[in-house]
């Protein structure tokens, strides 16, 4: 039970502050120096990339949260969706959609994504501003997602509101989870089950070219997926395949915003546009932490971890640490690429849509590079979600003298 936790350790209080959203890395800097760090009982923080990129992949790590000895919300088994199951369930399941993510697939989508992508440029900087969020951040990965799922996209505001309401759970269990996040998120869930469960109904009787189609279809040694199953994987897919590309276009349009020398190496060759991802997903992390659960006694360096504690991974951290990455907090679309980011994991729970992530936010800051002329930040029109992990703007106004026809 919470009540009975000890009180949290200075760094972590300070990391989830809300009044250090804006900038987490001074506290992430200070908490990578002290990793393998044990701030709590039951708690591991490791925020260097080293000792992050080998636990993330050692199979001692399980991904079943709710065996957590911290958990303060365990879930029964119903509700998991594969980001929470091990080898072999985690392999069954994530079998089923990979296909549709695959490179080739994900590349035919590129007309559409820059179809999508130029409307919504065109029509909302016709007025002269663009909220980045709302206009562009939004609507562009929760289209492409609904397409692909078979999800009408007149139910967006639907379906956004419930997506934030479940991204609220996805902060580490430190401090207190707000009673109101978890009975919203319960809400949220239950909305998500009834409005998938119409869907599956609807294709199974009459299937079309959908992934929720398929998924009724699919079928494994002679069984088919249930309605539950089909369900959670449904909105696993959905949340994770908007929630976090959002941040990252945020997080890209600020980074450019603020770094004019790097905006016009973009300007000057747009082809830069999937360079400038790969820098704002080490720079700047959408996803910036995740945890495992402990299955058995081991060690990082000097620190004993034990059977059931939590292991949090501290991704933003990792990218910014000086062993791997020269002078971290720069800015730089230039950096060689040989050393990777942490920011879609490693190991068997790696992002199973980084490619349609990376294609989808190149697509639109090769546009905004290309489409607008001088766009820039309207002084106060910044503020930060209240998220710790999925982190970006909530709102980024930005002005703009005109924009060109694509
Ligand atoms: C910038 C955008 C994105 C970021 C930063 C991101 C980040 C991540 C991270 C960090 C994980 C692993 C968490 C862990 O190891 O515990 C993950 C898993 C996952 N992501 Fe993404 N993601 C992004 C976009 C997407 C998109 C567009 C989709 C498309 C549907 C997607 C689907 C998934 C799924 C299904 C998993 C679970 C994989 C598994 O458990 O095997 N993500 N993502």
């Amino acid at each position: 039970m919470q009540a009975d936790r000890p009180p949290v350790p200075e760094e972590i209080a300070e990391l989830t502050d809300p009044g250090n959203r804006e900038d987490p890395y001074p506290c992430l800097d200070k908490l990578r120096e002290r990793s393998p760090y044990r701030p709590l009982p039951g708690l591991v923080v490791l925020g260097r990339h080293a000792q992050c990129s080998a636990a993330l992949r050692d199979p001692a790590m399980s991904a079943a949260r709710d065996r957590a000895n911290l958990s303060p919300t365990p879930r029964g088994p119903r509700t998991r969706n594969f980001l929470h199951l091990d080898p072999p369930e985690h392999t069954r399941y994530r079998r089923l959609v990979v296909g549709a993510f695959a490179r080739r697939k994900v590349d035919s989508l590129a007309p559409r994504i820059h179809e999508i992508a130029t409307d919504l440029f065109q029509s909302a900087a016709d007025s002269g501003t663009l909220e980045v969020v709302d206009d562009l951040a939004y609507p562009l990965p929760l289209r492409v997602i609904c397409e692909l799922l078979g999800v009408p996209f007149e139910d967006r505001r639907l379906l956004q509101d419930w997506s934030a309401a479940l991204s609220e759970t996805l902060d580490p269990p430190l401090g207190q989870t707000a009673a109101r996040v978890t009975t919203e998120a319960a809400r949220a869930r239950a909305r998500f089950v009834g409005y998938f469960q119409k869907l599956i109904k609807e294709r199974r009787n009459a299937p079309r070219d959908d992934l929720i189609s398929h998924l009724t279809q699919v079928e494994e040694n002679g069984q088919r997926l249930d309605d539950n199953d089909i369900v959670v994987t449904c909105v696993l897919l959905l949340n994770a395949g908007h929630e976090t590309t959002v941040n990252l276009i945020g997080n890209a349009v600020l980074a450019l915003l603020r770094h004019p020398e790097q905006f016009d190496r973009l300007r000057a060759d747009p082809a830069l546009a999937p360079a400038v991802v790969e820098e704002v997903l080490r720079y700047d992390a959408p996803v910036q932490m995740t945890t495992r659960v402990a299955r058995e006694h081991g060690r990082v360096g000097d620190t004993e971890v034990h059977p059931g504690d939590t292991v949090l991974f501290l991704l933003g951290a990792a990218n910014r640490d000086p062993e791997v990455y020269p002078d971290p907090g720069r800015f730089d679309i230039g950096r060689s690429p040989a050393a990777s980011h942490l920011s879609f994991s490693a190991g068997t729970h790696f992002c199973l849509g980084a490619g349609l992530a990376r294609l989808e936010v190149a697509i639109a800051l090769e546009l905004f590079s290309t489409l607008l002329v001088q766009p820039r930040l309207r002084p106060g029109g910044l503020t930060y979600k209240r998220n710790l992990n999925l982190r970006g703007p909530e709102r980024l106004l930005i002005d703009v003298d005109g924009v060109r026809s694509g």
